[in-house]
């Protein structure tokens, strides 16, 4: 599988597997056993070509190639993905978490409900597809603690709906109107405190439209220049983990082959960058 993707992606780039001079891969944060086989082969190519190998972190990828594929100069990123939610930004020469869901994150949270529904895996297109059939908005909890927001009471209260009868595009719309303002309420508190006048997405959730326009409306009102990468790079992608590792080797940032290894509980204001 590992060796087919690798196959495809110099296929794509059009260039040989002797070409590559840098080895970059993902090593925070994540699910430990995703980590260590891409660490494993990729400390595999790196010591078949003989070439140096950079361990980055996935959170920070994210932003970076928002800048590199928009006009973002210094934004407060918008990360919603199915395991995160953060909102980040670069401050005080680290990268700083601003905000961050207190329980799951909302990709998840959006597939739970659609599995609860029987609208099948993955939920997100499917809930965005229901939601334009209805704006009947059923009000739900409204769970922003401080810069943080929370999703799990509001499944329960969807699941409890649903369970009394009320339909799946009026509840399907209700989530997306209630989540989406969530985050964005965050952001815009980010945004304000940093006094950052740019606003980047990432992560598949972002795909939605729904969330998009949101983001476009609430930048419009307060002068902020809003950044939306295409929807295969909000999406986790190989790019940006290689993009993130060419920058940190440019900055003089080298890692040992031999003791390289994953952290898969980093946080993002604890990468060194
Ligand atoms: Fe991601």
């Amino acid at each position: 599988m590992k060796e087919r993707v690798l196959e495809e992606a110099l296929k794509q780039a059009k260039i040989n597997l002797e070409e590559i001079e840098l080895v970059s891969v993902s090593i925070s944060p994540g699910l430990p056993p995703c980590l260590s086989v891409g660490l494993k082969f990729a400390k595999q190519i790196a010591s078949q070509l003989n070439v140096p190998i950079i361990g980055a972190a996935h959170t920070v990828a994210h932003l970076e190639i928002g800048k590199l594929l928009t006009e973002a100069k210094d934004p407060v990123l918008l990360y919603v993905s199915g395991a995160n939610t953060q909102v980040i930004s670069y401050e005080g020469n680290k990268y700083r978490l601003f905000g961050e869901t207190l329980d799951m994150g909302c990709g998840n949270f959006i597939d739970a409900f659609a599995r609860y529904i029987n609208i099948g895996f993955p939920g997100g297109p499917k809930i965005e597809k229901l939601a334009l059939e209805s704006k009947n908005y059923i009000s739900l909890p409204y769970v922003v603690k401080g810069m943080d927001v929370s999703f799990s009471g509001l499944l329960t209260n969807l699941k409890q709906k649903y369970d009394k009868g009320c339909k799946k595009e009026d509840l399907s719309y209700s989530l997306q109107e209630t989540a989406f303002a969530m985050l964005l309420e965050v952001a815009e508190r980010a945004l304000a405190h940093c006094q950052k006048n740019e606003l980047l997405l990432g992560g598949g959730v972002c795909c939605n439209s729904r969330l998009k326009e949101m983001a476009q409306r609430m930048c419009a009102e307060r002068s902020t220049r809003c950044f939306i990468p295409p929807n295969n790079v909000l999406v986790d992608n190989g790019v940006m983990i290689a993009w993130l590792g060419s920058l940190m080797h440019k900055k003089g940032i080298r890692h040992d082959i031999k003791t390289l290894d994953i952290k898969p509980y980093e946080r993002t204001d604890e990468v060194v960058f």
